[in-house]
């Protein structure tokens, strides 16, 4: 790895990131918590400033002390020592209460800003599109903000806070030498910067190690993730990959940390070494005051208060860009933050409001669409009408497009031409979040929440999560009120066995409760993206006398393979190469001896 050495041009590049970073977390933190931003600010600056009059106190003391040594009237000095040292003391304690508050609020800060960053990230991600959501390169920023955004929040909270703190300290310190002998302060001030360089040029080294060992860390990630999730649990010990993996993981671990061990020792070394000559400087300045004194140009308490300061401001300054150094280790994490945050949806929301009850139906006009530019055309030319109160079931080979459509007719994608009309207006004119109103779907990958089976169902309308009766109302409709009822918590049981209680219901028992889902929400359009694949034929039979009772009068768009479901409903599209190629009910399209009786007749020998 080779690392360029540091010019002025890359410091001052490097002092505005740190500025950006330093601003932006300040920002961040505002929006949190201001009152606590400001709390720690005041209480760490209070922190740094107390630093002169500690320094000053105590050498008035020094003062006092050697003035009176052998004198006969010591009464009035020891009233003022008295005084001197009930006020240091107050100092003191008040000194002590800021720190313990101070460290209170950093700590809160930390815990705040990274609960909100994590609810900030979730929020903001789900008012992006999908188009957003699935390009790669969104994904591995995404991928990269979210998993390190706890361990950056605590990162960034802490040096945020202390920079005040530090910043005053340099400030008491740095005018009390500069104020002395200014020549000094100048000195200790260059013989820092190489500490800067070193720290800046080691945190750039350290950086580029770590992503370099992206990949690597990554795949370490996957493999714990398999050693520890209980779905992949089974596999990997038939399969006898647990000893595999560790070993691999044992291997990633001795490469990564024995070179990270190595870099971090040459950085302390060479911290180590920046120091001497700062230490050189104090000790002729501490021989310097000390000369003064024993001239008695300055006092005793004087050259004391100097030498300290010399201490105190190397601390200070050390800590100051420790600060900086810690936040500017973040830098690239909150760029991409700020990145993140500032996405806009691509999708634009219209205006009306969707028809409460739809008249003359849904229709796709010579519909285009891909994915991508680069991508093949999925959907070329296609027009398809239902009418208001039809079932319409789409049939097709795999990847020819049926999931596509119902994600275009919910308008999570524009298509690139052509347009969809429900009652005679475009989609694009209809409020986004009032459309979804109007839909109810089972998604080919619907969701398997595993919180409790009333919630399961209950999300197909939050506002009746709580109306259990509605909930097993629907829940008997598909058939998995009596399965639930048995649960040992029944309705309030866990979906999942990770959790107390939880059970893990069989893929058939999901898409039971995900149609109970669908049925709950009671829309205008009910769309089923093969919605009974797991269940077994004599239920899915049951299931669908009752589905279809229960949207009869409204439209039921209903994807499926299996030709026992799909021949009932009243219209039955057949799509091909991104277009309908054939369309009718069971009878006719039977009858027109084409692609789709060629199907169903293939299905019905297989049962025969
Ligand atoms: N998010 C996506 N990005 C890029 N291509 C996609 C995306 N989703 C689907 N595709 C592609 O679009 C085509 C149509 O996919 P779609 O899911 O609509 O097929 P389908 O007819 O529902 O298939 P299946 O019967 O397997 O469910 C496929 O070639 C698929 O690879
Ligand atoms: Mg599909």
């Amino acid at each position: 790895m080779k690392v360029k050495s540091l010019t002025p041009k890359k410091v001052i590049l490097g002092m505005r990131q740190v500025l950006f970073t330093f601003s932006q977390t300040a920002k961040l933190v505002w929006k949190a918590n201001p009152r606590l931003l400001v709390a720690v600010f005041l209480a760490n600056t209070l922190i740094g400033a107390l630093i002169f009059p500690v320094f000053y106190l105590e050498k008035l003391t020094i003062d006092v002390l050697i003035k009176n040594i052998g004198n006969p009237f010591w009464q009035e000095a020891i009233k003022f020592l008295a005084w001197l040292f009930f006020i240091r003391v107050t100092v003191g304690i008040f000194q002590s209460g800021l720190m313990r508050i101070s460290g209170y609020l950093r700590y809160s800060i930390a815990r705040v800003f990274s609960g909100y960053i994590d609810i900030l990230l979730a929020e903001k991600m789900s008012s992006l599109d999908m188009t957003t959501i699935e390009d790669p390169d969104f994904k591995d920023r995404f991928k990269k903000v979210e998993r390190e955004s706890g361990r950056r929040a605590w990162e960034l909270a802490m040096p945020l806070s202390n920079v005040p703190n530090y910043f005053f300290g340099l400030l008491s310190t740095f005018s009390l030498i500069f104020f002395f002998k200014p020549i000094v302060a100048l000195l200790i001030f260059l013989l820092a910067i190489p500490e800067f360089f070193i720290d800046a040029k080691y945190t750039r080294i350290e950086y580029q190690f770590e992503s370099g060992n992206f990949l690597k860390y990554r795949l370490w990630g996957w493999m714990s993730w398999y050693l520890t999730t209980a779905k992949s649990f089974l596999e990997t010990k038939i399969l006898k990959l647990s000893p595999y993996f560790l070993k691999k993981m044992n291997e990633i671990r001795d490469e990564i940390y024995i070179k990270a061990l190595k870099i971090r020792r040459q950085r302390e070394g060479a911290h180590f070494l920046t120091y001497l000559p700062q230490n050189i400087l104090t000790f002729f300045f501490s021989l310097y005051s000390g000369f003064l004194a024993i001239r008695q140009v300055i006092t005793v308490g004087s050259a004391q208060m100097y030498i300290r300061a010399v201490y105190s401001f190397q601390n200070n300054l050390t800590g100051l860009v420790g600060s900086f150094l810690e936040l500017y280790e973040n830098y690239l994490f909150v760029t991409d933050l700020i990145w993140f945050l500032n996405l806009k949806p691509t999708i634009t929301s219209g205006k009306k409001k969707p028809p409460l009850k739809i008249k003359k139906g849904i229709e796709f006009k010579d519909i285009w669409f891909r994915y991508k530019e680069d991508q093949p055309w999925v959907l070329r030319g296609l027009n398809l009408k239902m009418a208001a109160n039809q079932s319409l079931a789409i049939v097709g080979e795999n990847g020819v497009g049926k999931t596509t459509l119902i994600k275009l007719l919910c308008r999570f994608y524009n298509p690139q031409k052509g347009e969809i009309l429900i009652d005679g207006i475009n989609l694009r004119e209809f409020n986004r979040e009032k459309l979804w109103d109007n839909f109810a779907v089972l998604f080919q990958d619907f969701g398997n929440y595993p919180f409790t089976a009333r919630e399961s169902v209950g999300y197909g309308k939050i506002e009746e999560v709580n109306n259990l009766d509605l909930i097993i109302k629907s829940a008997k409709e598909t058939s998995i009120h009596d399965f639930i009822n048995k649960l040992p918590l029944k309705y309030e049981n866990p979906l999942s066995p990770e959790l107390e209680k939880g059970i893990d219901p069989s893929r058939g028992q999901w898409q039971r409760i995900g149609l109970a889902r669908v049925l709950i929400r009671n829309a205008q359009i009910s769309i089923l993206d093969e919605p009974t694949s797991s269940v077994d034929p004599k239920s899915e039979e049951e299931i669908f006398n009752k589905i279809t009772k229960f949207v009869k009068g409204k439209i039921l768009i209903l994807i499926s393979h299996r030709f026992s479901t799909v021949r009932r409903a009243n219209k039955i599209c057949v799509m091909k190469k991104g277009k309908i190629i054939e369309e009718g009910n069971h009878q006719e399209l039977m009858e027109k001896k084409g692609i789709y009786a060629e199907l169903f007749e293939l299905q019905a020998k297989g049962y025969r």
